[in-house]
């Protein structure tokens, strides 16, 4: 049942050496590619990689995470204004999607069809993993499954019958994120309050002292997700912009 299914999910990140099927990975994009899309022109592509070479050429790209490896299929989602813009000049209409708002409609498109196809997929029982690696690394990836001007790689998902039952990881409170009419900024309390669960649990002191830090969210701002990386990889991710055709205003 679809509710069970998304109550229960969790990250998949070890792989039993089980192929998947062609069919039933046919039978998922076909799920998948049913998600709502801006104006239905499936402004996306989907790269799927079940080549063990191509794989071994990719995971450098992904830091070596070795889901990349030992997934029996890698999917990586990419916004593509490519074949529409095709498309159009050969039906005499001009394309006028060589910015950044139609990058970022195909990136939503692209997203779109990645959460669902991982949605079908888990309802199917398989386990998937997104590897967020895939917009630091966008121009070696571009390299690799030789993706034209109008295409960017957004993110990958690796894809396989499970060989964990990991534990399902925490979330915050529904009230952290939902707010009712208007938006309801946080203050200090809201603060401490929504963040108490979260910090109270034995794994996250785990975290915390395996990292050599004071608190969680030192870890994410000074291990996980720094500033200079987040800026050099920005850097390199507007250019990924720019060679693809999508920052020419
Ligand atoms: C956009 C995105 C990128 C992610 N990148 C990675 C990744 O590179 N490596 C990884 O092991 N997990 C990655 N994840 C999985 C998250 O770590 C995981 O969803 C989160 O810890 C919550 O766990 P859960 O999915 O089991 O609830 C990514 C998830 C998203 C949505």
């Amino acid at each position: 049942m679809i509710r069970d299914t998304l109550l229960t999910r969790k990250t998949i990140r070890k792989y039993s050496g089980k192929p998947v099927d062609e069919k039933l990975l046919n039978e998922i994009l076909l799920k998948g590619c049913r998600a709502s899309t801006t104006g239905n022109m499936q402004v996306y592509s989907i790269v799927i990689t079940r080549d063990d070479a191509k794989k071994k050429e990719l995971a450098p790209f992904h830091f070596n995470q070795k889901m990349i490896t030992e997934a029996p299929v890698v999917l990586t989602f990419c916004a593509d204004f490519n074949r529409f813009n095709k498309w159009c000049l050969e039906r005499d209409a001009e394309p006028g999607y060589d910015n950044f708002l139609s990058f970022f409609t195909a990136a939503i498109d692209a997203l779109l069809v990645a959460q669902t196809v991982c949605i079908a997929a888990e309802d199917d029982g398989l386990g998937i993993c997104y590897l967020g690696t895939t917009t630091y690394m966008a121009h070696k990836i571009i390299e690799a499954l030789n993706l034209p001007k109008g295409v960017v790689p957004v993110t990958t998902v690796t894809l396989g019958w499970p060989a964990e039952k990991p534990e399902q990881p925490d979330r915050l409170p529904l009230e952290a994120v939902i707010h009712h009419e208007v938006y309801k900024d946080y203050n200090t309390k809201d603060i401490d309050m929504l963040y108490h669960e979260k910090e109270a649990r034995v794994d996250s002191k785990q975290f915390i002292k395996e990292n050599g830090k004071e608190t969680l969210a030192q870890v994410f701002t000074d291990v996980r997700y720094k500033k200079t990386d987040n800026v050099y990889f920005s850097q390199i991710l507007l250019q990924v912009l720019k060679d693809q055709g999508f920052m020419n205003q």
